[in-house]
């Protein structure tokens, strides 16, 4: 049977190298993207017949009805949803000096988006047995690593804690769904220069942070439940 995903805010940076590798891997990939002329220039230049294009801004509850209705008629189910679209507008502001309005406008995308995406998809990921839900997170939202200093101090309250919500949506969400699937899983790709940090300097490339989110989106081992690194599981 024909395997189907679909990867949110996959215009550019990582989520678009997990297009390019899924498509690779055999998969018949929706390519979402909030801007539909960015998201069909990103089509186009990866040139592969498997992926098709959708509309799809998480922070507008039309814009993913409209977006589950159109997959509905391409698929009568889907195999993996790459929560990947996510912003981070506080880099450098402290706690004390960030704006309400701006954690409103982070939580918006990065918690309130990728929870309606959960529900708006969990019909069609249903008809799959072994469809997957994997939310793209950070090691920074990890509270254990973090206060134990393991993770780089960037003390981005809304971007950290928005990540965190995030982890609690994969938990809530597994807790709930039991073995009947689909297995909801977080994974970090690790520091990666892209836009989200103004292209930083040190970090991986996109492929190799793709790289990590495809290998446990396409991993046989059960993870429920888990939030993961390039090296495992890590903490809460
Ligand atoms: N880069 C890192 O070091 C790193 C580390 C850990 C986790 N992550 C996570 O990895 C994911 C991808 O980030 P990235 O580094 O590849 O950043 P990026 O290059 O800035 O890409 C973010 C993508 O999300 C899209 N997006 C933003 N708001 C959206 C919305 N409301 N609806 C739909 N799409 C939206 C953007 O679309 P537009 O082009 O239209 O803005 C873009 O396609 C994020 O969840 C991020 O938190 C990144």
């Amino acid at each position: 049977m024909t395997k189907y995903a679909l990867v949110t805010g996959a215009n550019k940076g990582i989520g678009y190298e997990v297009v390019k590798q899924l498509a690779e891997s055999g998969y018949e990939v929706f390519l979402g993207a909030r801007n539909e002329e960015l998201g069909k220039k990103a089509v186009e230049s990866l040139g592969l017949s498997k992926v098709t294009f959708v509309q799809l801004d998480i922070s507008d509850s039309r814009s993913i009805q409209d977006s589950v209705r159109t997959i509905e008629g391409m698929t009568d189910h889907l195999d993996l949803l790459i929560n990947n679209a996510g912003i981070a507008l506080d880099f450098n502001i402290q706690p004390s000096e960030v704006k309400v309005e701006m954690l409103r406008d982070i939580f918006n995308v990065n918690f309130f988006g990728t929870f309606q995406m959960m529900q708006a998809y969990l019909p069609l990921l249903k008809k799959e047995k072994n469809s997957k839900i994997v939310n793209v997170t950070t090691d920074m939202a990890s509270q254990t690593m973090f206060d134990n200093g393991e993770v780089h101090p960037l003390n981005i309250l809304g971007y950290n804690s928005s990540k965190t919500a995030v982890n609690s949506l994969t938990l809530s969400f597994s807790k709930e769904l039991g073995s009947a699937g689909p297995e909801v899983l977080g994974v970090t790709p690790g520091f990666t220069s892209t836009d989200l940090n103004g292209n930083a300097p040190g970090g991986k490339t996109t492929a190799e942070g793709a790289e990590v989110i495809v290998q446990y989106a396409l991993s046989e081992t059960d993870y429920h439940g888990k939030i993961l690194n390039y090296n495992g599981i890590i903490p809460w």
